[in-house]
């Protein structure tokens, strides 16, 4: 993979803004230094605080360099005042926050933004977030969230990019480039914050902050390449993570800190501690004091600490005393104010006040939240009504509708978690929208129960408005500023309280129902997928709900989501990811939807009681038209080992072009639509074993109804090379297979020879 291309270095660390930070450096005392390190949370908090709140006081000595949750232009020039104008050396603060899916003006979570497989779309997003969040003077967010997700259990799923390390990594710079923009010393770019490094998206069980293992193959070949996309394009800062891996907590952990972060892929930028980490490897038993965690976290590349306060309390001592070298505490903060600089924070402090208001919630971003929250819905399922047409999309002439359950008529829950400076008065309800278009008097609207509790006469009222209805659309789901997000993790992942109920009854009246499933993760629900005719993962679609819905419901918007995780059946199936190893027994060809009859169907990798297939696979979403693929073609019959190796050191892999693979795609249906293509690959004879199925391109192509292209996948050397043995990257001889389909599970296949 590439290195940070020359523009981001220099963005980062041009030869001027070096001198200068030398020169500051020398001017600062020992307790200034440690103050460049120290952050702490000066609004909400988002964890248990030190609950400090002398601020002003220790900004003026010099012994802050950070503060996150403050959320107004006014408030953070009243803190830069005091930085700048009273402190001895007048260095800026950095201020911070969440911004994870847009500030004010909320897109949908960022697993529904990943499931627009639309990296432009996310870039887009991104920009208008870093507009809104600089116009309040914070010019750094804590995003984005790069981990890989196999496990639906973890409710921080809904804050990532999903399952896939390819298209993890081609969103992760999509996120970069839009934050951080063509320059990060305009006033309107952040600094993006990759985070958590690392694994910690494979905490054991599912259990948020729970322990991981993973080796150091599946790291590298896994869950390490979206931060390397993160760094490469250019993100200024990281953030470590909770979680231990390995045995080593990540806020101290130099293997991947130092020696992956900072060496291998010479990271210049900040490595921020998560939330408290620093104190909490007390907690993981590898430090039984304050000062011991912190000599621990800087040692190992930690360069500033996060709310813990030990940094702060610790740190000038533990030079003094000459456990910590005070060069380790310098690079530390050449990394901060390198960033300080890079941001234009030296020259331009404040945030203007006046235009605050005015960069809120334009229209052109409005409709942009409109666009991905369109992109974002995945229609799981759209069968034939008793024998006629599929139920969506609905018809113009539709008479009455019953919109019914506890999502319907919401506005909170739409804006996600980590909603930002997210309004629920900028939401528009489903309902509302609904409304709008059809007129109050062929809207009936009925609750029909709780997320969690409700009434009997609640459901009554609910089954008693489908009655008189022609159809029903039903919007359930998670609540999801409880149920989703970071200390959210679930053991039972069907719909929260008895929603489940309610589906049941609303579908035994009869009715053609279309279900809309408003979570932040896959929720297990085989009956719904059995019974109901229609059913569409709506996720959290941010303020443009009712529009980018009710314009899909009525086939205005043409659903072309894709899921970016796969869509388990039960719980006891998770974690589950389609780029798995085959094992030395794999269950292909058996029938795994009954108990194994016989010793041949048994000792294979299955269950006894649950097939081994996800219900919706990876890559897999529907469109109101049908696309056929076929004619898959490879320029070439065999590839050379060595020639790619040679190919693959030689430079810029985006650009050097291996294997061309193509395929026809038809619009077969009656309706224009959009696709997302998937190129994936395996590698078969190789020194360790790799996935059935790996990622390897994506390309949305629009067709009108007949219309028949063809589309070719230029993949380059890295397609075909992996982390060996040896754990190096490099391509080994083997037999290729390639596949171009609509998803992970499906699709033409062609082999060829990688001969040495
Ligand atoms: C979360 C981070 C977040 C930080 C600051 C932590 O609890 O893990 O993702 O950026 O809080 O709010």
């Amino acid at each position: 993979m590439a290195s940070h291309t020359p523009a981001v270095r220099s963005s980062l660390s041009d030869a001027g803004s070096e001198k200068k930070l030398e020169a500051l450096l020398q001017k600062m005392t020992l307790e200034e230094k440690v103050g460049q390190l120290v952050q702490y949370s000066a609004g909400q908090p988002t964890g248990p605080g030190t609950g400090r709140t002398d601020y002003d006081d220790m900004i003026r000595k010099g012994e802050v360099g950070a503060l996150f949750n403050i959320t107004t232009a006014r408030q953070v020039n009243a803190y830069q005042r005091v930085a700048v104008e009273q402190s001895r050396l007048h260095i800026p603060l950095l201020f911070g926050l969440d911004v994870i899916h847009g500030f004010r003006t909320e897109f949908p979570i960022p697993l529904g933004l990943a499931s627009s497989w639309d990296p432009d779309l996310i870039e887009q997003t991104a920009r208008v977030a870093a507009r809104e969040t600089s116009a309040s003077g914070i010019r750094w967010t804590f995003s984005p969230m790069v981990d890989i997700a196999r496990d639906a259990r973890w409710g921080r799923m809904t804050e990532g990019s999903g399952e896939d390390p390819f298209l993890g990594a081609a969103i992760a710079r999509a996120y970069v480039r839009g934050y951080q923009g063509a320059r990060l010393d305009a006033p309107d770019s952040i600094a993006a914050c990759p985070k958590h490094f690392v694994g910690y998206g494979a905490a054991e069980g599912g259990r948020d902050y729970n322990s991981v293992e993973i080796s150091e193959h599946a790291l590298r070949q896994f869950y390490l390449p979206p931060f390397h996309a993160a760094i490469d394009a250019g993100a200024a800062t990281l953030m470590s993570a909770f979680n231990s891996l390995n045995g080593v907590p990540t806020t101290a952990n130099p293997f991947t800190l130092k020696q992956i972060l900072k060496g291998e892929w010479g990271f210049q930028g900040i490595v921020d501690s998560d939330y408290t980490s620093v104190g909490e490897l007390i907690a993981h038993g590898i430090a039984n004091d304050g000062a011991t965690a912190a000599r621990k976290a800087l040692l190992a590349g930690v360069d500033m600490d996060m709310v813990s306060s030990l940094y702060h309390e610790n740190l000038v001592q533990l030079v003094r005393s000459g456990q910590v070298p005070e060069a380790a505490v310098d690079e530390s903060v050449r990394r901060v104010l390198r960033v300080k600089f890079a941001l234009g924070l030296f020259e331009r402090p404040y945030a203007d006040e006046a235009k605050e208001t005015g960069a809120m919630l334009r229209p052109e971003s409005v409709s942009l939240a409109r666009t991905a929250a369109e992109r974002s819905f995945v229609l799981l399922k759209n069968a034939p009504f008793s024998g006629g047409a599929p139920v969506l999309p609905l018809s113009n002439e539709v008479k009455r509708v019953a919109l019914v359950g506890p999502l319907a008529d919401d506005s909170n829950d739409m804006l996600g978690s980590w909603a930002g400076q997210g309004r629920a008065e900028d939401v528009i309800a489903l309902r509302t929208a609904l409304t709008q278009r059809l007129g109050v008097d062929r809207v009936h609207y009925a609750k029909g129960i709780e997320i969690v509790g409700g009434s009997d006469d609640q459901l009554a009222e609910a089954v008693k408005t489908a009655q008189e209805s022609d159809l029903v659309i039903l919007a359930l789901g998670e609540n999801a500023p409880e149920m989703t997000g970071e200390a959210a993790s679930r053991a039972h992942l069907g719909l929260p309280g008895h929603q489940e109920q309610l589906l049941e009854k609303i579908v035994a009246t009869g009715k053609p129902v279309a279900l809309l499933l408003f979570t932040g993760r896959p929720l297990t629900l085989p009956w719904a997928f059995e019974h109901v005719p229609a059913v569409g993962a709506a996720w959290f679609p941010g303020i443009q709900v009712g529009p980018a819905l009710v314009r899909t419901l009525f086939g205005e918007a043409n659903p072309s989501g894709k899921l970016p995780v796969s869509w388990p059946r039960s719980v006891g199936q998770e974690p589950l990811y389609y780029d798995a190893l085959n094992t030395g027994r794999p269950a292909d060809n058996i029938d795994l939807t009954r108990p194994p009859k016989n010793i041949l169907e048994k000792y294979v990798s299955r269950y006894i009681d649950e097939q081994n297939t996800p219900q919706f696979p990876f890559g897999y979403g529907l469109s109101y038209t049908q696309f056929g693929y076929g004619d898959l073609k490879l320029d070439k019959n065999q590839l050379s080992a060595k020639a790619l190796n040679v190919q693959l050191r030689a430079g810029d892999p985006q650009t050097n072009r291996a294997l061309s693979v193509s395929a026809e795609i038809t619009n077969t249906g009656t309706r224009a639509g959009e696709e997302i293509v998937q190129c994936y690959v395996r590698l078969q004879g190789t020194s360790v074993a790799l996935p059935v199925r790996a990622l390897s391109g994506f390309q949305r192509i629009s067709l009108s109804p007949g219309e028949k292209k063809e589309l070719t996948f230029e993949l380059g050397p890295e397609a075909f090379a992996f982390w060996n043995d040896q754990n190096k990257f490099v391509v080994e001889p083997a037999r290729l297979t390639v596949w171009i389909s609509p998803d992970s599970a499906h699709g033409e296949r062609k082999t060829l020879d990688i001969t040495p």
